[in-house]
């Protein structure tokens, strides 16, 4: 189990989190949707270990949470524009000891094999030493989801990803994240506004309205017994076949 056990994070006077407290199970596929601003990203920071909480922990019951246990994707995509796609998805195994051809040779062929396997995952084997200035938005995305899950790290927290692409882009990026979670059963917290790919493929869905979880559990269940905002929010974006969700 993977934990965040009453964190709270504040930016000055406005108070983020408030002594929030969550629990993911092992190799589970979470959404984590709420409005704009209500604290998705600053959650992700804190469970990803980028950022700490002012108050409580992450922790993670089924051992240590070393530095490659875990990692995010952050909602810009956060590439380094002065390195290669390569040295890009490179960067977490050779923690920043770029460019890799410096590298000893069996660290070198090690952090090969990882890199084009990944990057053939995610289609970009042709763009290795493309920078990425010279790429599509869609493509940089996938360069930074090759960067997040190269390690194959137990936690992959993954930041709105198919944020601004078209539906055709998003769809590919939805489909990958999908088949590497089948493959590899990461714990995965995936945030996306786009609800109608986003709900179906979930096995739980978290709901953060103003800093606070109000919902956590099924798609049925939310369709059941979610608070009236959760359902609100959630039926101006996903069509439940026909039925309304919500009836003002
Ligand atoms: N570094 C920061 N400095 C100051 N305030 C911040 C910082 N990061 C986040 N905030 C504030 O925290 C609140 C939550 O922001 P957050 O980015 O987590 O929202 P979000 O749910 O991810 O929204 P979106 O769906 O638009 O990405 C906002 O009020 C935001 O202004
Ligand atoms: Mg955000």
């Amino acid at each position: 189990m993977f934990e965040a056990r009453t964190v709270s994070r504040s930016f000055g006077k406005n108070r983020v989190l408030d002594r929030l407290s969550l629990k993911l199970e092992e190799h589970s596929f979470n959404a984590l949707i709420g409005p704009s601003g209500s604290g998705k990203s600053v959650l992700l920071k804190i469970l990803g270990g980028v950022d700490q909480p002012e108050t409580g922990e992450v922790v993670s019951t089924s051992g240590d949470l070393g530095p490659n246990d875990r990692s995010l994707m952050f909602q810009e995509g956060a590439l380094f524009d002065s390195l290669s796609v390569f040295d890009n998805v490179a960067f977490p195994l050779v923690r920043g000891n770029v460019p890799c051809a410096s590298l000893p040779s069996k660290t070198l062929e090690d952090v090969h094999e990882k890199v084009e396997s990944i990057l053939r995952h995610v289609g970009l084997t042709k763009a290795a030493y493309k920078m990425p200035g010279q790429l599509s938005g869609g493509m940089r995305r996938r360069v930074s989801l090759a960067r997040a899950l190269v390690n194959r790290p137990r936690c992959v927290f993954l930041d709105d990803p198919t944020c601004g692409l078209d539906p055709v882009a998003s769809s590919v990026i939805m489909d990958l994240i999908c088949d590497l979670h089948a493959e590899y059963k990461p714990t995965m917290v995936l945030v996306s506004h786009d609800l109608r790919r986003l709900l179906p493929v979930a096995e739980r869905i978290i709901a953060l309205f103003e800093g606070e979880i109000v919902f956590s559990g099924p798609l049925a269940d939310l369709v059941s017994s979610a608070p009236e905002e959760v359902r609100r929010f959630v039926s101006c974006r996903f069509d439940f076949g026909g039925k309304p969700l919500y009836v003002s």
